[in-house]
């Protein structure tokens, strides 16, 4: 049964369509190069219509994985496929992981506090997903490859990205996580201070110090360069031929790497360039 006719699932003109313009997405990106404005995290604005930073990014960030879950269910009864291959619910299963943790694990119970964001920010990044979620989805629930013997003939490769892949997602964690733990540990101080003084515990929201652990010593967004390093990896468990995991990479790095920029700007600002002793902003000694 289709939630809409033709596009969800996508038929394959649509799927060629959506996957052909979904190319073109970093065009949109080089408004981020021009503009400062981005009212997320660290240089969220306040505004009546602001979202609340955890309910924003849980909701944003789901909708790719629901989509692409529900393509997987749909699009092969629709195209009278009995079984699709293992290759296919690898990739599928590396996915759906990467935004269990990224979606909800993070955000509602790991997270200390996330800055609200405006609601274009919410809406640019929902339909990010979308288009994503049915660029991918349609590739692994039908467009692309359905036998076993296509994941079969490139397993060696399959294994390499496979670890990759599985690098790159702990490196993205190890530095998420590291990026909490400086609010953690304001708020355990905060604790201390109020049973020593009786001083009331204030809200770590908006709490800022310059990472320094791992590769943060090196970059000011060593968890954005992790993930891409995943989802290169990703990419090279599909091959070549797997194009809308080619596209999200480009497209990933196509809008971090602005951000990316920005956020060290916003360090520079806030700490002063001594402070950073050096760090790049993304990649080691280049960027
Ligand atoms: N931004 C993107 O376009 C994008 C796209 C795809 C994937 N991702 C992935 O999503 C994750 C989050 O991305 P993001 O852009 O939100 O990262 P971020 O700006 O670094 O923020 C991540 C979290 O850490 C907090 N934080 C950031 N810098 C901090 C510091 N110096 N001291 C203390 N806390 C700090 C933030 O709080 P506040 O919210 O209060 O600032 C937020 O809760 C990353 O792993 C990234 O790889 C991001």
């Amino acid at each position: 049964m289709a939630i809409i006719q033709n596009w969800l699932p996508p038929s394959r003109e649509n799927w060629d369509f959506i996957c052909t313009v979904w190319a073109y997405f970093p065009i949109i990106t080089t408004a981020q190069w021009v503009l400062d404005w981005y009212p997320q995290g660290k240089t969220s604005t306040e505004s009546r219509w602001n979202i609340d930073g955890k309910i924003g990014w849980a909701t944003m960030e789901s909708a790719g994985f629901i989509t692409l879950l529900y393509i997987m269910y749909a699009l092969p009864r629709e195209l009278g496929i009995g079984e699709l291959p293992w290759g296919n619910w690898t990739m599928a299963g590396c996915f759906v992981f990467h935004y269990l943790y990224r979606a909800l694990l993070s955000p509602l119970y790991l997270n200390p506090s996330m800055s609200p964001m405006h609601p274009l920010v919410w809406l640019m990044a929902f339909l990010f997903q979308i288009t994503n979620g049915i660029s991918i989805g349609g590739y692994l629930a039908g467009y692309g490859p359905t036998t076993q013997h296509y994941w079969a003939a490139r397993s060696e490769y399959m294994f390499v990205g496979l670890v990759i892949w599985c690098w790159g997602l702990l490196g993205n964690m190890f530095h998420d996580d590291d990026l909490r733990e400086i609010r953690r540990a304001a708020n355990r101080k905060q604790v201390r201070e109020a049973r020593e003084s009786g001083k009331p515990i204030q809200s770590v929201d908006k709490v800022y110090m310059v990472p320094k652990n791992g590769l943060f010593k090196y970059v000011l967004h060593a968890h954005y360069l992790c993930e891409w390093v995943e989802w290169a990896g990703w990419w090279m468990i599909g091959g070549w031929a797997f194009h809308p995991g080619r596209n999200f990479l480009i497209n990933e790095i196509t809008t971090m790497l602005p951000r990316a920029l920005q956020g060290k700007r916003w360090y520079e600002k806030k700490f002063g360039k001594e402070k950073l002793e050096g760090r790049k902003a993304v990649i080691p000694g280049l960027i």
